[in-house]
């Protein structure tokens, strides 16, 4: 079988991004975009600033209680209604992110954004105090549902005139350190993910691909991680949904393409750098 092969690329410029400030008049009505983990700090963040901008938001998380609340606080805000979508990515096997596709494809027809928030934890520590079977559940929350969901809404996406996908990366992914264990190497595999497509999408106009390095933010896997640490100086994850709304807005292709460390761009310094050397 012969795929596309990307033509030999000219270098990608650093992409300019808009101040953290960036105006709030950003119209997304009539997009349609996945926000997985969108009951965590970051994720729910995303998707209420998606919403209150019009677009309507397909809310994926594990537990549907925790869904339904950020749900309620979308509508009650006079967001559109948004779109409930309970999996658990442990669990979770290619013919579940089929019948998603399925169902937004009978919705919607199309999807205009994917965003990829969601993931676990686990144990940090030795490696020698490291489950074997834990791994395997880092590896599909982390590395196998990113591929999977997104493998199943890319005739989705194709149908959209601009559609982008927006992944969350980790410093412990870019910059592996001792102790970080499975969580670490997932985020390096997502970060392979998504240099991977934006690579193989170089030649659609109509596919985007960006990464964000968060970095430090008061949510509450933050707290898992740094326990004893004063969260109240460390950016609230609403201090980030307007990048994420930026890059899930029309924008052209050449504008793409991005690993950006969003503290970075919090702080007003440069930030982008391109995702496929
Ligand atoms: N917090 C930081 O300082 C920081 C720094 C760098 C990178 N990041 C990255 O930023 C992203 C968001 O992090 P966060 O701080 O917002 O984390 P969070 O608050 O812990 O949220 C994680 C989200 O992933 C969901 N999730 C966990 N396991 C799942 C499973 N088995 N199936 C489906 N969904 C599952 C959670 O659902 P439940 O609500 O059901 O638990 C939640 O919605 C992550 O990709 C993380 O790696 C965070």
């Amino acid at each position: 079988m012969n795929f596309p092969r990307p033509v030999p690329r000219h270098p990608h410029p650093i992409v300019n991004l808009p101040p953290p400030d960036i105006a709030p008049t950003i119209d997304l009505r009539d997009r349609v975009i996945v926000v997985t983990g969108a009951t965590g700090g970051l994720g729910s963040a995303v998707a209420k600033a998606l919403a209150a901008r019009g677009a309507t938001v397909v809310l994926h998380g594990r537990t549907l209680a925790r869904i339904e609340s950020v749900y309620d606080q979308i509508v009650a805000a006079g967001g559109p209604e948004p779109v409930i979508l309970p999996l658990d990515f442990a669990r979770a096997g290619g013919d579940d992110f089929a019948n998603v596709s399925a169902a937004l494809e009978s919705q919607f027809q199309r999807l205009d954004g994917l965003v990829h928030t969601a993931a676990m934890l686990g144990s940090l520590g030795p490696m020698e105090h490291q489950s074997f079977d834990a791994w395997l559940a880092l590896l599909r929350v982390n590395v196998a549902a990113p591929m999977g969901m997104t493998r199943a809404v890319i005739p989705l996406l194709a149908r959209a005139p601009d559609a982008a996908v927006v992944f969350t990366l980790d410093d412990r992914g870019v910059a592996p350190r001792a102790y970080w264990g499975g969580y670490g190497v997932t985020k390096a595999a997502v970060a392979a993910l998504a240099r991977e497509l934006a690579d193989e999408w170089e030649n659609r106009p109509n596919l985007r691909v960006d990464a964000v390095v968060p970095g430090p933010i008061r949510s509450p896997m933050r707290g898992r991680t740094h326990p004893g640490e004063d969260r109240s100086r460390l950016p609230a994850p609403e201090a980030l949904a307007p990048l994420y709304v930026h890059l899930l807005r029309g924008r052209a292709k050449a504008d793409s393409g991005a690993l950006i460390d969003a503290g970075a761009w919090l702080s007003g310094s440069p930030a982008s750098s391109p995702l496929v050397a």
